[in-house]
């Protein structure tokens, strides 16, 4: 079955009773029982919900895998994995541009519990053989990463891990199933925030852990209903209805996101694009080999200051100024002090998550009107600076 065929068929028969031909809501907590103990497969929708497991089925087919746990979140289902495999004086390895709240919850909630989190430059595969120890026991990627998209070799670094006895985790946000299928290249588990592409829509927030072998998946299931961040029914509904167009969208996000970094890279107000698609990306050759699609994000660095950074991203008519990506509507950020504030400014700097970075999600909107929309903010810029010149010149 092709992925687009899959993203509209897989899982979703139409409703056995009705005939209804779109999944309904089953907008419940509890489940009549006819004896104690004995119901319909059904007794609490904490455990299990029908509308769920539509869409843990879903995506589980789209991963290629078995056995897919939706979360109320993505950080939820992050948290789920890694209260499932980390225990004390264990070691992680992960991105040094790791998402930022990948970062907070590694280095404020299960730091102080003894575990060590190791940043380390995961695009550079020698660098994570030298990191890795008896004591690793995930190797974190994010690939492409957030937000310069570094692109981690999936398949090299899973064959490092697995001899020396650590699980290779993938937060596959940004690629999707899509264009990216971690599992094939060696992954075990795979994690998702399915806000963003997944869904599609800005709409709803909820995450995703899937993993191939049923004994790794079983205790993030556990951890599913024992801990209970759960979405509800009608946020997974929101899910379903949004992946049956996520090959269309990915298609037109990555259109878009090629025509931008194009546009971008010939500017000279650009000091540097961060796209996997451009042959000068550092991570172009593997992102060819492991990838059907380069995405659809985009970032940059602008040569100006913080105060044009901040002009720039603040008054563009398509791009919104906002947290997230991966909405049909186009969206703009400031890594530095939105999506990775809660990394230290210092750590920040070392990590090259520089002030002047802007992160674009551009959305499924025409492409012509994205780049016209950017190029017409550099121009602006460009206007202010001459206009400042004249100012100056004109008042010695
Ligand atoms: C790559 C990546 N992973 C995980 C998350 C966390 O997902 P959520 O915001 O759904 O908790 C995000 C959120 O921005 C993300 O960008």
């Amino acid at each position: 079955m092709k992925f687009a065929t899959k993203t509209i068929h897989a899982g979703q028969p139409s409703e056995p009773e009705t005939g209804a031909l779109v999944a309904p809501i089953f907008q419940t907590s509890t489940y009549e029982q006819e004896a104690p103990g004995q119901d319909k497969g059904y007794s609490y929708s904490r455990t299990n919900n029908p509308t769920r497991e539509r869409l843990e089925a879903v995506l589980a087919e789209l991963e290629g895998v078995k056995h897919a746990a939706v979360f109320s979140s993505g950080l939820a289902a992050e948290n789920a994995v890694l209260q499932a495999y980390l225990r004390p004086g264990d070691e992680v390895i992960m991105p040094l541009d790791v998402y930022g709240g990948t970062y907070r919850i590694l280095n404020r909630v299960f730091q102080p519990i003894g575990v060590v989190p190791r940043q380390i430059d995961t695009s550079n595969t020698s660098a994570v053989e030298e990191a890795l120890s008896a004591r690793t026991r995930l190797v974190w990627l994010e690939s492409p990463t957030n937000p310069r998209l570094l692109i981690n070799d999936i398949a090299a670094v899973a064959r490092l891990a697995h001899a020396r006895g650590a699980l290779v985790v993938v937060d596959n946000t940004f690629a999707t199933p899509c264009f990216q299928q971690p599992f094939a290249l060696g992954a075990d588990i795979v994690v998702h925030s399915v806000t963003k592409y997944l869904a599609g829509h800005s709409d709803t927030i909820q995450g995703a852990a899937l993993a191939k072998d049923p004994a790794v998946f079983e205790p993030i299931k556990f951890l599913q209903n024992a801990t209970g961040a759960v979405p509800s029914p009608f946020d997974c509904w929101l899910t379903l209805r949004g992946l049956k167009t996520l090959e269309l969208r990915m298609a037109r996000h990555e259109q878009n996101a090629t025509a931008i970094a194009n546009a971008l890279k010939a500017h000279p107000l650009v000091r540097r694009v961060y796209f996997p698609g451009l042959p000068s990306h550092p991570g172009h050759d593997v992102a060819r080999r492991q990838m059907t699609g380069f995405g659809g994000m985009v970032s940059f660095e602008l040569e100006g200051s913080k105060e044009e950074v901040v002009s720039f991203i603040s008054s563009r008519r398509y791009f919104t100024l906002g947290e997230s990506l991966g909405g049909v509507k186009a969206l703009i950020c400031h890594p530095a002090t939105m999506t990775h504030a809660s990394i230290p400014a210092e750590a920040r700097a070392e990590l090259g998550l520089s002030d002047t970075l802007i992160r674009l999600s551009p959305g499924c909107e025409g492409t012509e009107d994205l780049v016209e929309d950017l190029l017409e903010g550099l121009a602006e810029l460009e206007r202010a600076r001459a206009a400042r010149k004249t100012v100056t010149a004109s008042s010695r």
